[in-house]
């Protein structure tokens, strides 16, 4: 049995976080399961990934408590570092990510979703990293990707506090892009995400390359890499075929061959 369960819908990949009686909190099991259906992806076939959690009440209500309660300085060295890549390897897919949060996004539930590219939330979700309050740091990437996210001050202030914000709260921060009767969520991150496959499939890879790799670096050396990425867009037949399109006052295929 896995607690994490994967579906293909057309290009898009449908990643489903599955242990709703315990929130869907990630213990080292759920952890195995997620790398496992995340190396299993196909990127052929796959040109937008959604991350959400199963039942009504929870995205993922974190880290499992239980688990970590009688861990020890290695032990929770291995489990942080377990969860950090997992993590990693979602930012890292080649195609976009995008999390649809439907309810609460705790602890390491907020962090699974800064590991993906785009925020959704349901009006039901509820944000925080409650660490601090339960003796120990944010372990899955929560202490660097949320001052990346929505700025230092606000990051601190969600850390140090451990105080949870609501769904418009974390819209108003800039944490989510948008929020969605719970109803409606998986509708629109289908919708977003099939938008995102209808675009040229080398272009749009190449976007979150630039985008994140860039980051990383100062301005200098990312306006330089940049060219790099466009360069690798030049001569594809996605690129004739559009640009051959507008040129002759034509409407273009959309990029499903
Ligand atoms: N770990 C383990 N079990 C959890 C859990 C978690 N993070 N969150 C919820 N559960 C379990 C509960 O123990 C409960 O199980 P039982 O039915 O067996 O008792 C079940 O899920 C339902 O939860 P509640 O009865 O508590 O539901 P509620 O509606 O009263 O409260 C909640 C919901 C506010 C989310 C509450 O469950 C809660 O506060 N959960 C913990 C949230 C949290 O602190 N997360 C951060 C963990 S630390 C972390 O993530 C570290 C890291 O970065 C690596």
């Amino acid at each position: 049995m896995s607690y994490v369960k994967y579906e293909q819908k057309d290009f898009v990949g449908i990643i489903t976080i599955d242990r709703e009686k315990s929130l869907n909190a990630l213990n080292p099991e759920v952890l195995a399961d997620l790398e496992a259906v995340v190396d299993a992806i196909d990127a052929d076939k796959t040109r937008c990934v959604i991350v959400t959690g199963a039942g009504k009440k929870a995205f993922v209500a974190g880290a499992d408590i239980g688990a970590m309660s009688t861990m020890g300085p290695a032990e929770g060295r291995a489990f942080s570092a377990n969860g950090n890549d997992v993590f990693r390897k979602i930012e890292k897919l080649p195609m976009p990510v995008i999390a649809a949060i439907n309810g609460y996004a705790l602890g390491g539930g907020c962090e699974l979703s800064l590991s993906c590219d785009i925020r959704i939330a349901a009006d039901n979700a509820v944000f925080g990293q409650p660490e601090a309050g339960l003796g120990i740091t944010p372990g899955f990437g929560g202490t660097q990707r949320l001052a990346r996210t929505i700025g230092v001050g606000k990051a601190k202030e969600m850390i140090y506090t451990a105080r949870n914000i609501k769904a418009d709260d974390a819209y108003r921060v800039g944490l989510v892009n948008a929020v969605y009767p719970l109803d409606q969520l998986m509708d629109e991150a289908m919708k977003m995400a099939q938008r995102i496959a209808g675009n040229a499939p080398i272009a749009v890879r190449q976007c979150k390359k630039a985008i994140n790799m860039g980051l990383q670096m100062d301005i200098d050396t990312a306006a330089s890499f940049e060219p790099e990425m466009f360069a690798a867009c030049c001569g594809t037949q996605d690129q004739h075929n559009a640009m051959t399109a507008f040129c002759e006052k034509r409407k273009h295929d959309p990029f499903i061959n």
